[in-house]
């Protein structure tokens, strides 16, 4: 099986997106973990794409993922490549790579509010225990260069004045609420990134990406977007769990892992850059309207979640300030949403199971 058209095109995009940044010719090896997630299987998609178009000698790359939350399916195609060796194993526990690394990628993770909630105690190991597992590895091998993928999550709840939020503002996050599983790591993380680098000199750079969506992304991930799209295309009803006001800014996946590339490429060590798109925020209530559009003949209704904690330290507003990246690293996301959107609802109308199909 061959990556669908959609995400091939995303390929060639961002792929003409880094070029000039890339003096990348092949033949180096990467560790790349969450690999069967969302973001992960981009990058493995991205390599294989480079091998096939652009490399003069194969890169090589270790997948390490235990699909917790990923599927194997979204990378099936790979699967039989030998420049891909797949590891299913947890990263939150110490593993010996005998192997030469050039570049290593952290993005695992639990990343869904539904599932880091599920399952605190896993988020915090993978992002702190499987962080400083490969900060441990990157400190042994002469590494190029490694990225943490962080979040926007970390600043939390800011109030009005740090809207849009600039890499400066330090954050308004509860240690102890629903989410800080996820928060508080992703914060201890950075701080263990930015001390391997001062300390050891790991060549470690930090992303922190706002609302990152797209082709790939599991319809039963229960982020809010594929979470609408479930309910449009399944039910015909996307159902708001709040007013409706909190807000966000959506970023599509071709930009955020051109971001990603530049930042990697880069000799930014120790610096933190946020990755999103700043050209509209919307609230949850516009977005809900938005995707009841493209799907069509969808209803929108408001109701209250059973869980009594849903909403508790909920980001009221997320902007991202993308001054850093646009100057430091020539960033400038270039998919707006609407395009963004389609594009994700032409990936689920080719992937969706028979039952789905037959309904278009
Ligand atoms: N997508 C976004 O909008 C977004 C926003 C901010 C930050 N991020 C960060 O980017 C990274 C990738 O996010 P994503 O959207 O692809 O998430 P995802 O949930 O789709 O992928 C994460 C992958 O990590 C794997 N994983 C979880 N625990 C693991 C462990 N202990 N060992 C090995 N593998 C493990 C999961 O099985 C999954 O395949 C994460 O670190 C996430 O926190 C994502």
């Amino acid at each position: 099986m061959e990556i669908t058209d959609i995400i091939y095109k995303d390929m060639e995009m961002i792929y003409e997106s880094i070029k000039d940044c890339f003096i990348h010719t092949g033949g180096h090896t990467w560790l790349i973990t969450g690999s069967g997630g969302f973001i992960g299987s981009y990058f493995l998609d991205f390599i294989d794409y480079c091998n096939n178009n652009v490399f003069y000698e194969p890169d090589k790359v270790i997948c390490i993922d235990n699909y917790k939350t990923g599927s194997i399916s979204r990378i099936k195609h790979l699967l039989s490549n030998n420049n891909f060796q797949f590891i299913n194993t947890d990263i939150s526990k110490p593993i010996e790579l005998s192997q030469h690394i050039d570049y290593i990628v952290h993005a695992a993770s639990i990343a869904s509010p539904t599932y880091y909630r599920k399952y605190p105690i896993e988020t915090i190991e993978v992002n702190v225990w499987g962080l400083k597992n490969l900060l441990d590895i990157a400190k042994e091998k002469n590494l190029k260069s490694m990225l943490y993928l962080s979040s926007s999550e970390i600043y939390g709840n800011p109030d009005e004045e740090h809207i849009p939020t600039s890499e400066t503002y330090n954050g308004n996050v509860s240690c102890i609420g629903p989410r800080a599983c996820y928060d508080e790591s992703k914060r201890l993380g950075e701080t263990l990134c930015i001390n391997y680098w001062k300390q050891y000199g790991v060549p470690i750079k930090i992303a922190r990406p706002f609302n990152v969506y797209g082709p790939g992304m599991r319809i039963d991930d229960r982020r809010v977007i594929p979470d609408f799209f479930k309910g449009a295309i399944y039910n015909k009803r996307i159902e708001i769990l709040s007013d409706g006001s909190p807000t966000r800014s959506f970023c599509y996946i071709s930009d955020a892992v051109t971001g990603f590339i530049k930042i990697m490429m880069s000799d930014y060590n120790g610096e933190i850059f946020n990755i999103g798109n700043d050209e509209m925020e919307i609230t949850i209530g516009q977005l809900a309207e938005k995707i009841a559009e493209i799907v069509c003949d969808v209803t929108v209704i408001y109701n209250k979640s059973s869980d009594t904690e849903y909403l508790t330290d909920n980001p009221q507003r997320r902007c991202p300030d993308l001054k850093k990246a646009r100057t430091l690293i020539k960033y400038n996301p270039s998919v707006n949403l609407e395009t963004g959107l389609r594009r994700l609802f032409d990936w689920y109308k080719e992937t969706l199971d028979i039952e789905y199909n037959q309904r278009y």
